[in-house]
């Protein structure tokens, strides 16, 4: 199969000009699926995929306000290895290997908020918020143990390479550098065409509307393929809006971690979902007003972006068959009061119901791919060149 370079080529093949990109369908079997699958219901498919997919490369972790304030200490799981995120009292979120440095004890599993340290259940070894070991108690088994700085230091709660953007943390378990600028430019490098997309966008701004948490029983690639099958939004979610504009999408590759579509004129075309219209996210050109943009930042941060909100599904893996969304929604922080509190439960509202009508669907899927037949399936290219370059990047990685 030949490489692909980013951007695609375009093709406007469609009869309402929309983009269609030159993806990896051209090139395979009729018939011949691009991860098999096994990848969505075995157990050492789903271990191999947390260690080369979850453990390697920007992973969306959790939201920054899971930590608020300083002293929010908030636990998570990324490609199988506990994580702490952590407010630290200089304002910046860091984010650590859960597991004390004496006996490899994880310090908690449950969110808090500390005065100044955590504190190990164990031996009572206290570190501070920016990861340095504060006190160990007896250390040399004096009464007035004093710790040596230099051991203090080599003591610390190891860091992991972690960034923090519009409302996002991510990580990187893979790299070795954590300092947190060589951590900002690596992830600025790796999302780069769409900070430049949305440059218009000023997500210092968002305020948070509404957060739910879905138990979906289905793979994660289920959840991403699904995102990004903009085919079913006639047939599962017909309230969205008419035929015409459910077909009216671009399909859009900015990078192999960037894929997803585009709605032209999709918040002008579809349904109203608010009775009194919302700020803009920022100086929004004229001739963005109306677009939306629906893009898997892979693996796991399913982004939604129209002028005047920002929906986000990030998502853990738990097993082959269970994935847990922790879907939120902001919009900009001038709704943030009374005023707006109608309008923003109204669209949370219709924003939860289309996901929730999806919850089935991802159901009868997974049940799906315990057939033989999920192994010959066949995307087509007018639709899903997109789910292809995610299986793609999937396989990749995986090395299926
Ligand atoms: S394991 Fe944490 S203090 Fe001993
Ligand atoms: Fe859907």
């Amino acid at each position: 199969m030949s490489t692909l370079q980013f951007p695609l080529p375009e093709r406007t093949t469609t009869s309402t000009g929309n983009v269609v990109v030159d993806g990896p369908l051209a090139d395979l079997p009729a018939g011949r699926a691009l991860v098999p699958a096994r990848a969505y219901t075995g157990t050492d498919e789903f271990a191999l995929e947390q260690e080369r997919i979850f453990s390697s490369g920007w992973v969306w972790a959790g939201y920054a306000h899971w930590v608020a304030e300083p002293g929010a200490v908030h636990p998570v799981t990324i490609g199988g290895k506990p994580l702490l995120l952590v407010h630290g009292e200089d304002g910046q979120i860091r984010v650590f290997h859960n597991s004390c440095r004496h006996r490899g004890m994880a310090l908690t599993e449950k969110p808090l908020v500390v005065q100044g340290r955590i504190q190990c259940a164990y031996h009572c070894w206290s570190f501070k918020l920016d990861g340095t070991l504060a006190a160990a108690p007896y250390y040399t088994r004096e009464r007035r143990s004093k710790l040596d700085p230099e051991v203090a230091k080599r003591l610390s709660l190891l860091l992991v390479a972690s960034h923090t953007w519009a409302g996002m943390i991510f990580v990187d378990l893979s790299a070795t550098e954590t300092d947190p600028q060589a951590s900002a430019d690596s992830f600025t490098a790796h999302l780069s065409p769409l900070l430049e997309r949305w440059s218009h966008i000023d997500f210092s701004r968002l305020h948070l509307a509404g957060e739910r948490t879905f138990e979906v029983d289905a793979n994660w690639k289920l959840v991403v393929e699904n995102f990004l099958d903009f085919y079913h939004l006639p047939f599962v979610h017909p309230q969205v809006g008419p035929v015409t504009a459910s077909l009216d999408v671009d399909d859009v590759a900015l990078q192999p971690d960037v894929i997803g579509g585009s709605y032209p004129r999709g918040a002008a075309g579809k349904a109203e979902k608010t009775a009194k219209s919302l700020p803009w996210l920022g100086d929004v050109p004229e001739d963005r007003l109306e677009r939306q943009d629906i893009f898997c930042l892979f693996p796991n941060a399913l982004v939604f972006l129209e002028a005047d909100w920002f929906q986000v599904i990030g998502y853990h893996p738990e097993a082959p068959d269970r994935t847990v969304e922790h879907m939120a929604i902001f919009v900009d922080s001038s709704a943030a009061g009374d005023d707006f509190a109608e309008t923003r439960d109204q669209l949370c509202e219709v924003l939860w119901h289309v996901n929730e009508q999806d919850m089935p669907m991802l159901h009868h899927l997974q049940i799906g791919r315990n057939s033989p037949g999920s192994d010959s399936t066949n995307l087509v290219s007018h639709w899903d060149q997109i789910t292809a370059l995610f299986q793609k990047r999937v396989a990749e990685k995986a090395g299926y």
